[in-house]
């Protein structure tokens, strides 16, 4: 996914997300904290080939004044337990998501799509108009995640992950008023 381009710049606010959105699941979507942030890169880890650094989401949790940043928490017999995490970087009237992931065990249950729409929520309550990410175009789940959410694609990045060289596909969701 995008992400080193857009850490210097630093203006915008966000909200704290206090109450949990309504749902089904016992599944909470809230704000990540500096107390998440080993279990955050842990999931990470196992979701991604090219994983986040600690530092990296510290900055996000503690700095970025640009960041909305979110996890999915759910209540286990031991204990509350992260299942999911986004960012997302407000550029003046710009929604960036820089990185979405969901526990494997959790997934298909429409985590993701509970923490896009309720980053884009306050993406949109920060005067975002239009939402942009990249998605490796051999990733078939977060593409038809994208899909269902309405986002299209604008283009490709030939041979941009380093890992595999990989094609990066560019989408956008280009009216982020349903998220008001
Ligand atoms: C991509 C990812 C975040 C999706 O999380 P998720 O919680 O399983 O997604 P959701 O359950 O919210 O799915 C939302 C929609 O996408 C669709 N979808 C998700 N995974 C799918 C799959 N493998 N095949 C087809 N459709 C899929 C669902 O059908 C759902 O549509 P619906 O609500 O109309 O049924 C998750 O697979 C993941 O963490 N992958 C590893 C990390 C990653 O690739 N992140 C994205 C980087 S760009």
């Amino acid at each position: 996914m995008l992400y080193p381009l857009l850490r210097l710049i630093s203006i915008t606010r966000i909200q704290s997300l206090d109450n949990p959105l309504p749902s089904n699941h016992p599944i909470t979507i809230r704000l990540m904290n500096i107390n998440d942030v080993p279990d955050v890169c842990a999931l990470d880890r196992r979701s991604f080939s090219l994983p986040w650094t600690e530092k990296t989401f510290t900055y996000e949790v503690i700095e970025n004044q640009l960041s909305i940043h979110l996890v999915a928490e759910v209540d286990k017999p031991l204990g509350k337990s992260i299942i999911g995490f986004i960012v997302v970087w407000i550029i003046v009237d710009e929604a960036h998501i820089g990185t979405i992931a969901v526990d494997e065990s959790y997934r298909n249950k429409g985590i993701a799509r509970r923490m896009i729409t309720e980053a884009l929520r306050q993406a949109r309550q920060s005067g975002a108009l239009i939402c942009y990410l990249e998605v490796r175009a051999g990733n078939t789940s977060a593409r038809h995640l994208y899909e269902k959410l309405g986002f299209e694609v604008d283009g490709v990045r030939k041979g941009y992950y380093q890992d595999n060289h990989e094609d990066a596909i560019l989408m956008s969701l280009k009216d982020l008023t349903r998220y008001e």
